[in-house]
């Protein structure tokens, strides 16, 4: 049986959306039914829309596709059954380990028990559990049904068949899904983008360039080559091959990386400039914030869009 459970918080409503997309049957468990019938209704506008626009995934219409969710308030209930289980509880190290550990005791030895989380590592999460070989990170990004990276990371523990399940899975549903060979703080997403925030932050908190300039170099510079291809095979094209790029560019790389400034702060006067000049151009009110992250969704269907047209592998 295909079955999926996870929480039906914004994450946990994109994987539902998700795997039902691949044909998967999906439950959905929460601890309130309120929850449950408020991620019901969303799912059901959002795949309805998508279907009006044309955008919708997976080869089912929008209404097989919410037959194939349904939600539950019971734990032993909702994982009855289940083949793969993604945990999408709030980012709470206590709250996790509790739900693993009663999850650890009710599932038998061929389910996955794989965890949302963005930064816990695997060694904190299910360390001691009867189950740890079944047991993995499955991190996405936000949204994942528009966004299709998934980073696993194992435990020290975890079996390889269940590392290769996973990537299977995600693989069926659409998914792109890298492995890490271990856990590290932040795995690698995070630590990509936290060294950009860092090196941003320390140039507008110098004056250098203002927080909008900034967001441009990114969006408009940078960015426009990361949806298609990684820094390294940018390495790769910029130059003769990796070898030849390191040959012309090893030391001027060295030369600007020796003058990045320490970890910032994210404290005081340039909380103060950035928040300021990004309040200007969308003000923090929850209507406008709404219809931003909305217009960015659509940029991203686009784009998802265009990197199928443009897929060559
Ligand atoms: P959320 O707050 O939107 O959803 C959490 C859900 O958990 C809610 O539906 C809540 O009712 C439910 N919940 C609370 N206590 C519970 C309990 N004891 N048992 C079962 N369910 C319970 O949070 P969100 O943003 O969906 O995050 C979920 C996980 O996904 C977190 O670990 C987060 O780090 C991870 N994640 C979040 C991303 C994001 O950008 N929001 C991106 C990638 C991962």
């Amino acid at each position: 049986a295909d079955f999926f459970f996870s929480s039906s918080g914004l994450i946990g409503r994109s994987w539902a959306m998700v795997f039902a997309a691949g044909g998967f049957r999906v439950k959905l468990y929460d601890i309130a039914q309120e929850q449950l019938t408020t991620a019901l209704e969303n799912i059901r506008k959002q795949m309805k829309e998508m279907e009006m626009s044309g955008v919708l995934k997976g080869a089912l219409s929008a209404e097989q596709q919410l037959a194939l969710i349904s939600v539950c308030t019971d734990l032993k209930a909702a994982v009855e059954g289940a083949t793969f289980i993604q945990e999408c509880t709030p980012e709470n190290l206590e709250l996790k380990k509790k739900i693993f550990g009663q999850l650890d005791l009710i599932v038998g030895d061929s389910v996955i028990l794989s965890s949302s989380t963005s930064c816990l590592l695997p060694s904190k999460l299910f360390t001691g559990l009867k189950h740890v070989k079944q047991c993995i990170v499955s991190h996405p990004v936000n949204p994942p049904y528009f966004v299709p990276l998934v980073e696993i990371v194992p435990h020290p523990e975890t079996d390889p068949s269940t590392t290769e399940r996973t990537y299977a899975l995600m693989k069926k549903i659409g998914q792109s899904p890298v492995k890490l060979n271990r856990e590290i703080e932040g795995f690698v997403l995070n630590r990509l983008q936290y060294a950009v925030i860092s090196e941003a932050w320390r140039l507008v908190g110098e004056g250098v360039i203002s927080p909008t300039d900034l967001d441009l170099v990114m969006s408009d510079g940078l960015g426009m080559r990361y949806a298609f291809i990684g820094p390294l095979e940018t390495m790769h094209l910029n130059a003769e091959g990796v070898s030849s790029y390191c040959e012309r560019y090893a030391e001027g790389m060295k030369l600007v990386l020796n003058t990045f400034g320490p970890v910032p702060e994210f404290s005081g006067e340039t909380v103060q400039k950035v928040n300021q000049a990004l309040s200007e151009k969308i003000p923090v009110v929850p209507k406008v914030l709404d219809a931003r992250r909305k217009w960015r969704d659509e940029c991203l269907t686009g784009l998802a869009k265009l990197k199928t047209q443009m897929k060559s592998d």
